[in-house]
């Protein structure tokens, strides 16, 4: 029903009329392919996978503007062109450079001044000095290469430049002083007839300029200032570039723009990338009518303003990721009526309205931090990210595996946790307090099966149109309930696990204590287990601390988990830390210790029979690493994963709908075959109820207590004569030894003592 590819073909007339017009046939949302009439969704184009017949929504997916990002950073270095053609090309005989092609090479020989033996009026052009020491550049040093084109002073420790250093070089088109050591430059640089196109200042410490000292560059193209300490920039240093196309301002310390930061120049490129603006005044680009590029990239700005870009129809891209941007204004981005690429990534932006994009009518690609804003911009070709690794434009589980996963392990929490409710509750059982904390834990488990099969169902209800439904999905009442459900869930888990643990700890290391446990205070422990994890999984739905939580502490992400992975510091981060790091924690460190400590107490008690004692002991060690392995292979990896997120690690979308589907339930479907269904005394009930006996084994001494045995050795050993043998061998060794003390004692620990 949600997927609609609407075939044009049925309103020919239509689309005749539309071929004219150059009108675009396909409603809002859906763009229709290169040759064919067929209209295809958003989240169809750039998917990897061909649903035009000729496949042209897959063309043109990669956005030409990303790659010029990543030109503005790194500057190809000068020469490269000649690198593959190496024959001099003129008639040099010094001995100190070298000369390939037309470029003279002279880098990091320790020079301090330039060679004499380049003859002043050969044609040169390129001399690279790259790594030289020079210090201070006068005109007198520059007059012996009067005649270069393209002058390379990079690295070459220059601390001062003097008036009227390139005088003498009028042919300079190239000029590189990066990577200097220079503050500020000195007013009349260069000659009034100078040719120079490119000057390139980078890596420098200028924090000043004077007002004039660009005066004589009319013919520059490009100004590279990256990466030096400038604090403001001024239309009166910018006015005589009348020639200039790129300016590159990134890197430096500049706090404000105003109206005359930016005089009436020809930019088409320009970068305040990674400054320190934290807003912009509505036109303060104004007078910059051609700039087709604008970085603004690693900002601190929050809002962008109406009338921000006012006068900017040229722009075609708008980079402005990594900001603190919450608010856009209805109409900020109206004039940019050509924009092609939108860069809104590394933002705090929660929701943006459709007005905000309606004017964009050439935008081609927009880039979001969450593919909900994709919503906004519907009209836009390709909108990324396409989804959140759980959820995408399509579905609530864009996994197919993943989904089927959901379905099964649901099906195996919720069946394996009802067998083990009914049958504990069929059968009699030798130990009431044991039994009762594992039906408790069945309980538990079972409604993480619950909330497993209603994300399921949810999923099965959104498919193909997630996306306009996501937002109701993610504040309804069944999301909030779903997350309601895993957080109890896992808290009485938790809580449980840690209760039977120590129940068994108690009953190995102090067998008699074991006897004043009465019925009525387990089932006190019960109670107020259930109403502190209630407590811990309610409170983010009360009303009382919306303050704290936020409406999304619960619907932050598709599967209503409050996992926080994605957005570790969103509102009440800290009690999610504490649930998922602290109590599982600490609970995983006294299971492990627990269970350490028993299997010791076993071994010292077992020291009379050597021979069989190994045998039994490996069995024992065996099926209590596994109970305790289970536990750590749910709690570990999220454990892991939650605190790499806190530190702020970015960690990877697919992980996250693994971890929440598969790795987080792995203790409610396992605990019913862990701590119910591979113990021999299930299978004895089993078998007796089929068989239907009558259930008098309370008085079975033997049995209880071989079960007793069995369920904590069923789960590794088969049921072999010799291992049989060996067990109850050891058995009668521990018998004699509990007989000294207490028989009562002995016989009612033995039915649960190596569960
Ligand atoms: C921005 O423009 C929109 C549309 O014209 C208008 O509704 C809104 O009030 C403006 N915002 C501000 C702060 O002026």
């Amino acid at each position: 029903m949600c997927s609609r590819i609407i075939n044009a073909k049925n309103f020919t007339i239509l689309i005749l009329i539309s071929h004219i017009y150059t009108i675009n046939a396909c409603e809002i949302g859906y763009f229709r392919c290169n040759s064919t009439d067929i209209c295809v969704a958003q989240r169809k184009n750039c998917d990897t996978q061909q649903d035009c017949p000729d496949g042209s929504d897959e063309w043109n997916c990669g956005d030409r503007y990303l790659d010029q990002f990543w030109d503005h950073y790194y500057r190809k270095r000068p020469g490269a062109e000649n690198d593959v053609q190496r024959k001099c090309e003129w008639n040099y005989t010094g001995q100190v450079c070298s000369c390939k092609a037309s470029d003279i090479l002279c880098q990091n020989l320790g020079l301090t001044s330039i060679p004499l033996d380049l003859s002043p009026d050969s044609n040169i052009d390129l001399l690279d000095l790259t790594g030289n020491i020079f210090r201070m550049v006068t005109p007198s040093l520059m007059s012996t290469v009067r005649s270069a084109k393209n002058l390379v002073l990079r690295h070459c420790s220059i601390e001062n430049i003097y008036p009227g250093a390139f005088h003498y070089v009028s042919g300079l088109q190239t000029l590189y002083l990066d990577q200097n050591e220079l503050i500020t430059l000195p007013s009349n640089m260069f000659s009034p007839d100078n040719q120079l196109e490119i000057l390139v200042l980078n890596g420098n410490q200028i924090e000043f300029l004077p007002n004039d000292v660009f005066a004589e560059l009319h013919n520059l193209r490009e100004l590279d200032l990256r990466n030096n300490h400038l604090q403001s920039i001024h239309s009166k240093i910018l006015e005589p570039l009348q020639s200039i196309n790129i300016l590159y301002l990134n890197e430096n310390h500049i706090q404000h723009l105003n109206f005359n930061s930016f005089p009436k120049i020809p930019l088409r490129i320009l970068s305040l990338q990674n400054n320190r603006l934290t807003q912009l005044i509505p036109g303060v680009f104004r007078n910059l009518t051609e700039l087709q590029h604008l970085y603004l990239s690693e900002n601190q700005i929050h809002t962008i303003r109406n009338g921000t870009f006012k006068n900017l129809q040229q722009l075609s891209a708008l980079y402005f990721n990594d900001n603190f941007l919450e608010l856009i204004e209805e109409d900020a981005f109206s004039d940019l009526t050509n924009l092609s690429s939108l860069y809104l990534t590394g933002n705090r932006i929660k929701k943006l309205t459709k007005i905000i994009f309606q004017g964009l009518q050439n935008l081609e690609y927009v880039y979001f931090d969450e593919f909900p804003l994709c919503r906004a911009a519907r009209h836009v070709r390709v909108c990324s990210p396409k989804g959140d690794g759980i959820s995408s434009h399509y579905h609530l589980l864009d996994n197919t595996l993943l989904r089927g996963s959901v379905w099964i392990m649901a099906m195996f929490a919720v069946v394996g946790n009802v067998l083990v409710l009914l049958g504990r509750f069929l059968a009699r059982e030798p130990n009431a307090i044991h039994s009762l904390y594992i039906r408790n834990l069945a309980l538990s488990d079972l409604l993480m099966g619950v909330y497993l099969f209603l994300i399921a169902i949810a999923d099965q209800r959104y498919r193909d149109c997630y996306i306009d439904y996501e937002e109701i999905w993610r504040h309804s009442i069944q999301c909030n309930f779903c997350g309601f459900l895993s957080t109890l869930s896992c808290e009485s888990s938790v809580l449980i696990l840690s209760i039977v643990t120590w129940d068994r700890l108690v009953s190995v290391t102090r067998p008699l204590a074991r006897l004043q446990q009465s019925r009525r205070k387990a089932i006190i422990h019960m109670i107020s287990l259930w109403s502190i994890a209630t407590t811990i999984a309610l409170a983010p739905l009360t009303g009382l601390a919306n303050q704290y939580f936020g409406t999304e502490f619960y619907g932050n992400n598709g599967v209503c988990l409050s996992l926080h992975i994605h957005d570790p510091f969103t509102k009440g981060w800290e009690y999610s830390a504490t649930m998922f790091i602290l109590i599982n924690t600490i609970a995983l460190i006294f299971i492990i210790y627990s269970y350490s400590r028993m299997l010791q107490e076993i071994r010292i008690s077992g020291v009379a029979l050597r021979s069989t004692q190994e045998t039994h002991e490996r069995a024992v060690a065996l099926r209590f690493s596994v109970i305790v392995l289970t536990d750590c292979l749910c709690w570990v990896p999220v454990i892991f994963v939650k605190i790499t997120a806190l530190s702020g690690v970015h960690i990877s979308e697919e992980l996250y709908g693994w971890l929440a589907i598969f790795v987080l339930p792995i203790n409610s479907a396992l605990n019913p075959v862990l701590y119910t269904l591979t113990t021999s005394m299930f299978k004895q009930q089993i078998r007796k109820m089929l068989v239907s006996f009558p259930c008098k084994s309370i008085h079975g001494r033997t049995e209880n207590d071989q079960s007793g045995f069995d369920s904590a050795l069923s789960y590794t050993l088969p049921h072999g004569g010799d291992n049989r043998r060996n067990l109850i061998k050891y058995r009668v060794s521990f018998e004699k030894r509990t007989e000294n003390t207490s028989i009562r004692s002995s016989r009612s620990n033995n039915s649960n003592r190596y569960y």
